[in-house]
């Protein structure tokens, strides 16, 4: 994350859990359904928590209660709701350090990266917070006299919110923040490997807004009763929009089930994020950029770096360097200063292996690889790697277009290493896999920067800096494969979680019609000077 808080005291233990986490609908925990401990990827034998997860009729349920708590919540006026906010963004700041505590016990995220995880919803709050006291319409001039035309933002209703583990306070933040201010209520199905840190998240916005029942529902359960629990709520009318971040494919599938009910999801999906290095680039500026962005959050984030396409003037030397900065990388207990800590979860560990099959005789990796064992060590680990789920940070060169691992995110610490020759092939190869999420060139060329602006698909473009690490403020999102046009963040979100109405009000007295009885000017075209 942005900021080096990784100097910060290095925390001890996350802070302890009253009881068994569940689902809250309408203010009330949702007993039964069945348990599953949620383990620290650092130490599997640590469980965070029990989670007790519901099915398809707990996340229905939700939506309704939702539903009904929606038009109240909408009643209280915006500025009271930006108030919530700014309460909530106080008591997160309170608790962040515990809170990032729980991030990096979760998830393994490391502690200075979940800091700046946590500050990332404070940021969020504290721009919402005034927005209460905006959320402005517009008045419009209209083409008749004695007529006056103006809009206004409506809240959508209910959201379905649908959220990854890798950013597990920080992303769900960009969805709940704005569309609680805007007047919605919320149902929220946050990963299933994070569903402690979800709870006191949850806790913590509801005690710190003071949001009454039903306002600010959240829902345990995998992702199969999840769709089959939203597909029921979207056909009995109970959700309005929603938003999702995750992977492709399961992206696609949700944009494809709102569809149907003439809805868009606002989608925030996976990236094959390319970081250019010209000749002209400042190359140990670009290794920084390429080691924090391939290999923070152990290379889980939708934003992080997938190939370096590298000019083929200066690859040698910025492989030579971008593997001595690899190789001296602190990985390892994320409770301590490291750069990368273990996968967020067995399922990402399993997934990896996975794209390890993917590398084949072109491709030349860099230096050991896969599981960090004993017998697959790795110099200056932090701490012992068999407790965990731990994996070597990974350069594979030689990567070519076709190749799985240079056209398919492969969410994991593996960066791909490709050359170029000419600054048009570069930018095709940048765009090649058709995501578009993030981007970077390193370059001290004015003409470069701007023409990769001007052609990259991506909706984020960093120059001269790491692909990772958007501000709370800017749009936030992609295309192609990354999303669906959808944008969060600052202002941007509020298209996703109001819709503008458009009121004209004739105080003329007489029917007057638009287009037919308007005033005509008679302008005389044939003059000439
Ligand atoms: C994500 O991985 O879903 O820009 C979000 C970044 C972070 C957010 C990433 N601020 O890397």
């Amino acid at each position: 994350m942005n900021g080096d808080k990784s100097r910060e005291p290095a925390p001890q233990r996350a802070p302890a859990l009253r009881g068994p986490v569940t689902s809250v609908i309408d203010g009330a925990p949702v007993t039964g359904g069945h348990t599953l401990p949620s383990t620290n990827p650092a130490r599997l034998d640590e469980v965070v928590g029990e989670v007790s997860f519901g099915d398809a009729s707990t996340f229905a349920h939700a939506a309704e209660s939702a539903k009904k708590a929606q038009e109240e919540w909408a009643a209280i006026p915006a500025p009271i709701r930006g108030r919530a906010v700014a309460h909530i963004g106080r008591l997160i700041e309170g608790n962040a350090e515990a809170l990032a505590r729980l991030v990096t016990a979760e998830i393994g995220k490391p502690y200075g990266e979940a800091l700046g995880e946590v500050r990332e919803i404070i940021d969020t709050c504290d721009f919402f917070l005034g927005e209460g006291r905006r959320l402005y319409g517009q008045t419009v001039p209209s083409e008749m006299p004695d007529k006056q035309l103006f809009t206004f933002r409506r809240p959508v209703g209910t959201v379905a919110v649908i959220t990854a583990g890798n950013f597990p306070v920080a992303v769900p933040a960009w969805y709940i923040v704005p569309a609680l201010l805007a007047g919605n209520t919320v149902v929220w199905k946050p990963a299933e490997y994070a569903g402690v840190t979800s709870a006191v998240f949850h806790e913590l916005f509801v005690r710190g807004g003071g949001l009454p029942d039903g306002v600010f529902n959240v829902v345990h359960a995998d992702g199969a009763a999840t769709f089959s629990g939203l597909q029921q709520s979207l056909e009995g009318g109970l959700v309005d929009k929603v938003g999702f971040t995750g992977s492709s494919a399961v992206g696609r599938e949700i944009g494809g089930l709102t569809g149907r009910y003439l809805q868009t999801a606002c989608l925030e999906l996976g990236g094959k994020n390319p970081l250019l290095v010209t000749p002209s680039a400042d190359l140990d500026l670009a290794v920084e950029g390429a080691l924090f962005s391939g290999f923070g959050t152990a290379g889980q984030r939708c934003t992080s770096l997938g190939t370096v396409i590298v000019h083929e003037s200066v690859h040698e030397q910025f492989l030579t360097r971008f593997n001595a900065a690899v190789a001296g990388a602190r990985v390892g207990d994320p409770t301590q200063d490291v750069l990368m800590g273990p996968m967020l979860d067995k399922k990402f560990a399993d997934r990896f292996e996975e794209f390890l099959d993917w590398v084949q005789p072109h491709h030349a990796v860099q230096a050991a690889y896969g599981k960090i064992t004993k017998d697959n060590p790795r110099d200056g680990f932090v701490g012992d790697p068999s407790t965990g789920l731990y994996y070597h940070p990974m350069v594979v060169d030689g990567v070519r277009r076709g190749d799985r691992i240079f056209m398919e995110e492969t969410f994991g610490p593996i960066v791909g290493v490709t050359t170029y020759q000419s600054f048009n092939e570069a930018i095709e190869l940048a765009n090649a896999p058709g995501y578009g999420l993030s981007s970077s060139i390193y370059t001290t060329d004015p003409k470069e920067a701007f023409t990769f602006r001007d052609k990259i698909g991506a909706g984020m473009v960093s120059i001269n800096n790491s692909t990772s690490g958007a501000e709370a403020h800017l749009p936030f999102g992609g295309n192609g494969k990354s999303g669906n046009g959808s944008r969060q963040s600052g202002i941007w979100v509020l298209d996703q979680f109001t819709r503008w109405q458009a009121m004209n009000w004739d105080y003329s007295g007489r029917l007057q019609k638009a287009q037919m009885d308007v005033v005509e000017l008679t302008p005389d075209t044939t003059f000439r000077i």
